[in-house]
């Protein structure tokens, strides 16, 4: 269940199933990307781009509007081709979704038609596994994101926070290894997504999976990464990588000290040599 007190950190998770290798688990190098326009000329959604992703690692890739982040994601997911560069997975190179995976996308894609419960077991469905047997996991996660009392319930009945959470608990159904999200919180107020990133980072911990997490808050990359990838846009390309060496787990109220103001700061200033001010 959230627990609004244990925001402020006094009650941490564990770190205990935390995995500690280092091995390169998504492997990206001289990527690019290009998507042809008949109008216009092609656009370079992503160019030259090399990433390293350890095994167990949380990275947060931040960046302003169209500078190819999600396309980033899409590429990591087998959902777009690579127009040239390599990019592997666990030591495999991507042509189709990768086993082991949950995406949470931009905008929710919940089905307004089927339940709360029916729309997590869509997971199970699309991998055609046996619905029955995930029914019960389904249901520990909506307990574990406070949804317990709406599994029966239409995504339309729910709050925008709500319908994120549910999103969460379709991508964790299976257990993936490697969890890619994409502003999963951007449209939420303050409040809730300050708990969800509490959650996110206790479900990370207790968990030892991958996650590539998109955002365009530089609070929000600071606080959950162990690194924030920094990109610029026309065309696509990393910028800067910053290790964020700030001890787990993280409260809310590690926003407020001086090391923290110094990360932020230095990716403020990083924007700004950039040209970059608007949407970040
Ligand atoms: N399917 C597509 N066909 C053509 N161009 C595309 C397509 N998808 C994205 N683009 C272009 O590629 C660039 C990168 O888009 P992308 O969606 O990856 O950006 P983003 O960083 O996720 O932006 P935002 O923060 O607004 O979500 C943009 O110029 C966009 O117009
Ligand atoms: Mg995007």
């Amino acid at each position: 269940m959230l627990m609004p007190n244990n925001m402020t950190g006094h009650a941490p998770p564990t770190a205990a199933a935390r995995p500690q290798q280092q091995d390169a688990y998504v492997d990206i190098a001289g990527l690019d990307k290009i998507y042809p326009s008949k109008k216009g000329g092609d656009v370079y959604a992503l160019r030259d781009v090399d990433l390293s992703i350890r095994r167990g690692e949380f990275l947060s890739v931040l960046g302003p509007s169209g500078c190819g982040k999600s396309t980033l994601l899409k590429c990591i997911a087998g959902l777009e081709g690579i127009s040239g560069g390599k990019l592997l997975v666990r030591g495999q190179r991507v042509t189709a979704p990768p086993e082991k995976m949950g995406v949470v996308f931009q905008r929710d894609l919940l089905l307004d038609w089927r339940t709360v419960l029916d729309n997590i077991l869509i997971s199970a469905e699309f991998l055609k596994l046996d619905r029955g047997a995930y029914r019960e996991r389904a249901i520990q996660l909506l307990d574990k994101f406070d949804l317990a009392a709406y599994a029966e319930r239409f995504p339309w009945e729910l709050s925008g926070g709500q319908r994120q959470r549910v999103s969460i608990c379709r991508a964790l159904l299976v257990d993936p290894d490697l969890l890619l999200m994409d502003e999963p919180f951007g449209a939420l107020d303050a409040m809730t997504r300050d708990e969800l990133n509490f959650e996110l980072q206790r479900t990370w911990l207790e968990t030892g999976k991958t996650v590539v997490f998109i955002t365009h808050s530089i609070t929000e990359a600071v606080y959950l990464g162990d690194r924030v990838v920094v990109m610029s846009r026309n065309p696509g390309r990393i910028a800067q990588t910053i290790d964020i060496d700030l001890p787990r787990p993280r409260g809310l109220e590690v926003r407020e000290t001086p090391a923290f103001g110094q990360y932020t700061a230095q990716i403020r200033a990083t924007f700004a040599d950039l040209g970059i001010f608007k949407g970040v």
